[in-house]
């Protein structure tokens, strides 16, 4: 007798903590907490992966766009063939990433038939995924 009520009051017991633990559980949930941390970390080890990689990292186009406007490209690029200071930037997008990278990092390298060299060479110094942003925006121009 005195066994089995042991037994049974220990059942109770642990139905009591799983009790608790299942409805600590269920606080955080409503917080978010539980569901988004798996998928963050992916994403995040995802990321990490990537920095070490320029080609798979998906570049910002929207940043991308944003640095053209910011950095002053479009005083002197328009984005459809129309020339200004230098020329339109339509069509680009034919070029390989690696010539627009170097278009904007080294200006001076390889000059655009009948443009002097008028586009400053400070881009070199910009942040290396702004680069890449500026390269992926620059593609999407047809
Ligand atoms: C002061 C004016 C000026 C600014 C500012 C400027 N550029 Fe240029 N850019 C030029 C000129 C002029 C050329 C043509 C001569 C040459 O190839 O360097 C050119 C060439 C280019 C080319 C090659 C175009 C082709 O048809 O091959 C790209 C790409 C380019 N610029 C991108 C940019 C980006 C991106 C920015 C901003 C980060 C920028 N430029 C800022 C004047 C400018």
């Amino acid at each position: 007798m005195n066994r089995s009520k042991l037994a049974v009051v220990s059942m109770l017991a642990a139905a009591a903590v799983f009790a608790l633990v299942a409805c600590s559980e269920d606080t955080e949930n409503p917080l978010g907490t539980t569901t988004p941390v798996p998928a963050e970390d992916t994403s995040t080890a995802a990321n990490q992966g990537d920095t070490s990689d320029p080609e798979p990292t998906g570049p910002d186009i929207t940043n991308g766009k944003q640095k053209f406007k910011g950095l002053g490209c479009s005083g002197c690029h328009n984005i459809d063939s129309s020339k200004l200071v230098g020329p339109g930037l339509a069509g680009i997008s034919a070029k390989s990433d690696k010539y627009i990278r170097t278009s904007i990092t080294d200006p001076a390298a390889e000059l655009v038939d009948g443009y002097a060299n008028l586009m400053p060479s400070t881009f070199a110094n910009l942040k290396e995924s702004d680069i890449d942003d500026l390269v992926a925006y620059l593609k999407t121009l047809n």
